[in-house]
């Protein structure tokens, strides 16, 4: 394997994300050999940190993959920590100083990649910076890492991308969605392309609806301040779910390339029905989560949280159906629902298969099952934390009557694969690394993600009914579900029964 040689500059690196995520992401990258000896890493944010604290900080973060004294102490020493203010001109040419140095200490080749992990007011003030300070100059490659949100909606988005282009070229520019890293994300294309039984089904005339579902059994935690601002559409429809829509919905790419694969994402973006305000109301639900409780445990209410305004009106659980208006996929609804404090953490995806045409297996007159008794079939990709597919069949039940019993084939991923799994953030960052695009979202995916979403927005702004509530542990408001029930569907993913059934909820 080849090295990597390059300086990574991150902006935002005493925050949250850099500690979670991205330090922990790197090491496991030096671990693999990617990154070796010819790389540096340049942490920026205003506090004032000196080397020695920011290597110490780092070396705490990666302190839960083990590694022994003298690795944490070699991946810490490539770390140099720049206290800057975004804002002031000076503290560029001091960061593009120290850049030049490591350039020549590590043998870096004058690549460079830039994250940004800060609030993005921000973004556009450091790309510009970065132009007009000559950070730019160098002889290698210069690419950024853009986190969500961009944009908070159509218009602040597109002011944010010209920003940006007007520094990087689209090719050198990698918009995070962090979902495109898993790995279970990446292999709805292996089963779509790969398996000939549901690539040739699928489509309206073999699929009655698709689900998908991310639910989160947290709640807002500490981000209430960010959160309140944003709610459930903005922080998990525009990005997560709209991009699993377009990795379920597009056509099969000519070739499995960075620009077939976008190609084919933008066209079943854009395929996506923009409702008028009357198809919001009819199509799209939200809620807030009161306080409730799952058998023992009892959970504040939205409310209560702390950094969430008194009386917010920000939903923190969506659901919703959309409807794709082309040759595949006219007629089937797409469901969609995500929330904080549902009753159980997971994302899957449901295609639920339409039934056979006749039904042989009717149960006999008079009995209750005058329609088809038969269960769909139903393929469910399961994202997370389990890891895997299954089949729904329908088989003959063992005995002398003919009975119909639902025969599930699945697959899981072992806990040791999981375990051994690389993190999104670890892949999308080799990603970058590699020049390859292919798992971030080009601005037109971005772009019409935010025309989708807005008249949603912009509906429920207007709208002065009052926010549907739910209680905390449960699975969403009564209207999450009708939504489905009033189509003659209901949601495949029930969590919430098992502890129904037995009084805990
Ligand atoms: C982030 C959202 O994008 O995704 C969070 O801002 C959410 O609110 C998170 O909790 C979920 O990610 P994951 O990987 O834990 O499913």
């Amino acid at each position: 394997m080849t090295e990597k040689k390059v300086l990574f500059t991150i902006f935002g690196a005493t925050g949250d994300l850099a500690q979670r995520k991205l330090y922990p992401s790197l090491f496991r990258l030096y671990r693999t050999g990617h990154l070796a000896t010819s790389f540096a890493v340049i942490g920026t944010a205003r506090r004032p940190w000196t080397d020695e604290k920011y290597r110490a900080i780092v070396e705490e973060t990666i302190a839960y993959l083990n590694p022994s004294e003298q690795e944490a102490a070699d991946f810490s020493s490539h770390f140099y920590y720049q206290a800057h203010d975004v804002t002031d001109t000076e503290h560029y040419d001091a960061l593009k100083d120290l850049a030049t140095k490591l350039d020549t200490k590590y043998q870096l080749e004058g690549n460079l990649l830039f994250y940004l992990a800060m609030s993005p007011s921000f973004f556009g003030t450091i790309v510009e910076h970065l132009k007009s300070q000559g950070m730019l100059d160098s002889n290698g490659y210069h690419r950024v890492i853009i986190e969500k949100p961009f944009g908070s909606d159509y218009q602040s988005a597109k002011k944010l991308n010209q920003e940006i282009t007007n520094v990087f070229a689209e090719n050198e520019i990698y918009r995070i969605d962090h979902y495109l890293g898993k790995e279970m994300i990446q292999n709805i294309s292996a089963i779509r392309f790969a398996n000939n039984i549901f690539e040739s089904m699928w489509n309206n005339r073999y699929i009655d609806n698709i689900q998908i579902t991310i639910a989160e059994n947290l709640g807002v935690e500490d981000r209430g301040g960010y959160y309140d601002k944003s709610g459930a559409l903005k922080d998990m429809v525009q990005n997560h779910i709209l991009q699993i829509l377009s990795l379920l919905a597009m056509e099969p790419p000519v070739a499995f390339s960075e620009k077939e694969i976008r190609t084919e994402k933008i066209k079943a973006l854009e395929s996506v029905r923009v409702y008028s305000p009357s198809e919001v109301k009819d199509n799209f639900v939200r809620g807030q989560y009161n306080a409730g409780h799952l058998a023992e445990e009892k959970y504040l209410a939205y409310q209560d949280e702390p950094g969430v305004a008194d009386g917010s009106t920000t939903e923190t659980f969506v659901a919703g159906k959309f409807a794709i208006d082309n040759f595949r996929w006219s007629g089937v609804p797409f469901y969609v629902r995500t929330g904080k404090r549902l009753t159980e953490r997971g994302t899957r995806i449901n295609i639920v298969f339409k039934q056979v045409p006749v039904n042989l297996f009717k149960a006999e007159v008079g009995t209750t099952c005058e329609q088809p008794c038969l269960d769909p079939n139903i393929l469910t990709i399961y994202i997370q934390p389990t890891e895997g597919f299954s089949l729904s069949l329908n088989g003959k039940e063992v005995g002398p009557a003919f009975n119909m019993l639902p025969i599930q084939l699945a697959y899981r991923n072992s806990s040791e694969v999981i375990e051994n799994t690389p993190e999104a953030y670890e892949k999308l960052l080799l990603d970058a690394l590699n020049g390859d695009g292919t798992n971030f979202t080009h601005w037109k995916e971005v772009a019409q993600s935010w025309r989708i979403v807005d008249v949603i927005r912009q509906t429920w702004d207007e709208d002065t009914a009052e926010l549907p509530s739910y209680a905390a542990g449960t699975m969403g408001p009564q209207a999450a579900f009708d939504l489905l029930e009033k189509d003659g569907f209901q949601w495949i993913w029930q969590p919430d029964a098992w502890y129904r059934e037995r009084n805990l909820l």
